[in-house]
């Protein structure tokens, strides 16, 4: 088997993926509130931008007091946003369209609404009470464990009816489930089978380690979590008997050294995001210092075969930082997010990429071209093709999650519905739809649009960039990071210059002398001789290359 036939067949190793929230995607019927169909009418839109991975944020029947991620029954579908029908139909089309859909998973918690936490509270033999998880006694001061710290208090509630405490890590609404429940776990699988023969290709999976926390369990159920990590196995064993290609992509903020143990020996997460790489990214970026992020990819620790690292800027939920010192905090703070209002919950940002650099485009441009050469499946969160801003006098993470900027037109394009109706308000000022939108910049060759387009066509045709190993390449500055990721003979190097002075780098890349480098983003070409290479970099510059092979017959 040639190995580039691998590419299909561990397709998340390169998958370029997408996040997107129906509700503020595209809204089709003029009601406010985006809806499946519109994503449909989209479709092409991801096609031609070159997404191959369609991750939808929760789309079920939810009291939306987290936004979808409180939901009321796994199986349903929200009916604000569509039916099952118009689910399949988007799977089916984005299928035709080469991208693959992953859908949340939320097996952590329900909604306090749901009809098993309603049935649970109604009395203590109540037969759905052990869906969840109850103390009698009075629990210790938890507020250092609170995720929402701003809202809540600990991790434990009184239900007045019942005169106990149920646990919940996140909102009290959002009461945690017993995963030592065998009912529950069969749910958990029967939910996972009933979306899987619905079409979606795996799921993004939420809150992990919280679910595998044996927290506050007594009997039992607590010899039930005495090997946590059996749950996630079964999780894993029962979806990949159902559908050998699907893969779980989990939520894990936990050092690198820990994730270890939620990919175990590949068989139980495929993917973990890489909140460590990506919180250290910025310390580098405010400090103009790329060693951080050098220290973090090289701390980066061997996974399974079969796993991978998903790389990313932004997704849907604060900017978090929470794995950086205080003074390193701080700094990223000052350099980002200087004002109280930006921040949230004393540890993330509520920001977006651009207005965080001043709107700065060679900023911009330096950290999505970090986002696709480092080794890794970069996960996009929609709007960051375009450059959009956020809203900071929304409520919460709400900042970021405002409609999807289509045209200058009015609500950007998004509704048709009297801007009053819309579920929220289009970014204001500088950085709504009048001056950020994806129609001009798909017209324009030179818009952010079209340049990261092109590097996910760079990222899609390198899969050494999702498979390879990395190298970081000795220069003398401090500013730079210059890499080089190689897999089965393929090289890319690339070099990013994090300080806004311009430098001339020394490169000695690890490639055969006579190799050729040819640039992947400007005419250029390099003979790799017995002495080093001189390239001179802008202030916040970059450069990608392949290596070229004499007698390879590599297209570029
Ligand atoms: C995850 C989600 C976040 C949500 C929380 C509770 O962290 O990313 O948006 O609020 O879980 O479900």
């Amino acid at each position: 088997m040639s190995r580039i036939t691998e590419t299909s067949d561990q397709w998340w190793k390169t998958a370029v993926i997408y996040c997107l929230d129906i509700e503020t995607f595209f809204d089709s019927d003029g009601d406010g509130v985006g809806d499946v169909a519109g994503v449909v009418e989209r479709i092409d839109y991801l096609a031609e931008l070159g997404v191959t991975c369609l991750w939808l944020m929760p789309f079920y029947p939810t009291p939306d007091r987290d936004d979808g991620y409180d939901v009321t029954d796994f199986y349903g579908v929200d009916a604000r946003l569509g039916t099952h029908g118009d689910v399949v139909e988007l799977i089916r089309t984005a299928k035709d369209r080469g991208m693959r859909v992953i859908a949340d998973l939320l097996i952590n918690h329900t909604s306090d609404q749901h009809p098993w936490f309603k049935a649970a509270r109604r009395s203590t033999d109540n037969p759905f009470r052990n869906h969840y998880v109850w103390r009698a006694d009075t629990p210790p001061d938890t507020s250092d464990m609170a995720v929402f710290p701003d809202q809540e208090e600990g991790i434990w509630t009184f239900d007045e009816k019942t005169e106990e405490w149920y646990l919940h890590h996140f909102y009290s609404h959002q009461p945690d489930l017993n995963v030592a429940n065998p009912k529950v776990r069969d749910e958990i699988m029967k939910t996972i089978g009933f979306w899987l023969e619905v079409g979606v290709d795996g799921f993004r999976v939420d809150a992990v380690p919280f679910f595998l926390e044996d927290v506050g369990m007594t009997g039992e159920d607590a010899d039930a979590m005495a090997e946590p990590h059996e749950h996630l196995r079964n999780i894993r064993a029962f979806l990949s008997r159902r559908r050998g290609d699907a893969v779980l992509l989990g939520e894990v903020n936990v050092p690198h050294e820990e994730q270890v143990k939620y990919f175990g020996d590949g068989h139980q997460l495929h993917m973990m995001f890489d909140f460590i790489t990506m919180q250290k990214m910025y310390l580098a970026l405010a400090r103009g210092d790329a060693r951080p992020l050098a220290e973090a990819l090289l701390a980066r620790p061997e996974i399974p075969e079969d796993c991978q690292w998903a790389t990313f800027v932004r997704n849907h939920d604060e900017l978090t930082l929470d794995k950086l010192t205080e003074e390193e905090r701080a700094e990223v703070f000052a350099a980002f997010g200087p004002e109280e209002r930006m921040q949230i919950y004393g540890r993330g940002l509520k920001r977006r990429v651009p207005p965080m650099v001043d709107g700065d485009p060679r900023r911009v441009r330096l950290v999505y071209s970090l986002l696709f050469a480092l080794p890794g499946t970069p996960s996009l969160f929609y709007g960051e093709e375009i450059g959009m801003g956020e809203d900071l006098e929304a409520e919460g993470r709400m900042a970021v999650r405002t409609p999807m900027q289509w045209s200058p037109e009015k609500n950007g394009g998004f509704s048709t519905a009297p801007p009053s109706r819309l579920f929220a308000r289009p970014v204001p000022g500088g950085y709504g739809p009048e001056f950020v939108n994806a129609s001009d910049q798909m017209r324009d060759p030179d818009s952010l649009w079209n340049f990261v387009r092109r590097l996910i066509q760079i990222y899609r045709s390198h899969p050494e960039l999702g498979r390879g190993s990395l190298t970081v390449l000795e220069q003398p500055h401090p500013e730079v990071l210059a890499h080089q990721v190689s897999w089965e003979g393929r090289v890319v190097v690339a070099v990013h210059n994090l300080g806004g002075e311009a430098r001339t780098v020394s490169l000695r890349p690890d490639v055969p002398t006579g190799s050729v480098l040819e640039s992947l983003l400007v005419q250029e070409e390099y003979e790799v001789g017995d002495g080093a290479l001189e390239l001179t970099l802008d202030g916040y510059g970059y450069r990608w290359f392949h290596v070229h092979h004499p007698g390879r017959r590599r297209l570029p």
